[in-house]
């Protein structure tokens, strides 16, 4: 009887600590990196009408929405942009640094 307790333990220790590490490998992903591996396809070309990266269009539409509008709408997607970028492993955080680092990157021009 002790011993099935003890072993539940232990398996439920070995469960936390697994999601733990998931959730660490995810933080790990910068705006960079999810720009690079996602938002790319269209934001690197300005594919669709999607603002280009580099592109003073990000400076104006910051300006208009402010990011925390911009965030929202990478998140749940608009008109040809679809939500998260088809990225349906990126946390909110991963998008919102995504979208920091074009805005970033349009500022530096
Ligand atoms: C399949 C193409 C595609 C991909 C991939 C994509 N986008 Fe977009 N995105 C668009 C298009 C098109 C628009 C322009 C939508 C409009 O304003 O009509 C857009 C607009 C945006 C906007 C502006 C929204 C607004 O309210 O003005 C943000 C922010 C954004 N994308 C972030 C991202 C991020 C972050 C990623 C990567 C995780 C990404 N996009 C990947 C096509 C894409």
């Amino acid at each position: 009887m002790m011993r099935k307790a003890l072993l539940l333990v232990i398996a439920l220790g070995i469960v936390v600590s697994m999601a733990a590490a998931a959730d660490a490998a995810k933080a790990a992903r910068t705006g960079k990196q999810v720009y690079e591996s996602v938002c790319i396809a269209c934001h690197g070309t300005g594919a669709a009408g999607a603002p280009k990266f580099g592109d003073t269009a990000w400076v104006e539409r910051e300006k208009k929405e402010g990011l925390k509008e911009l965030v929202k709408d990478a998140i749940k997607g608009e008109r040809a942009m679809p939500p998260k970028g088809g990225c349906t492993d990126c946390s909110d955080n991963e998008i919102r640094a995504a979208v920091q680092y074009m805005i970033d990157a349009a500022k530096k021009k």
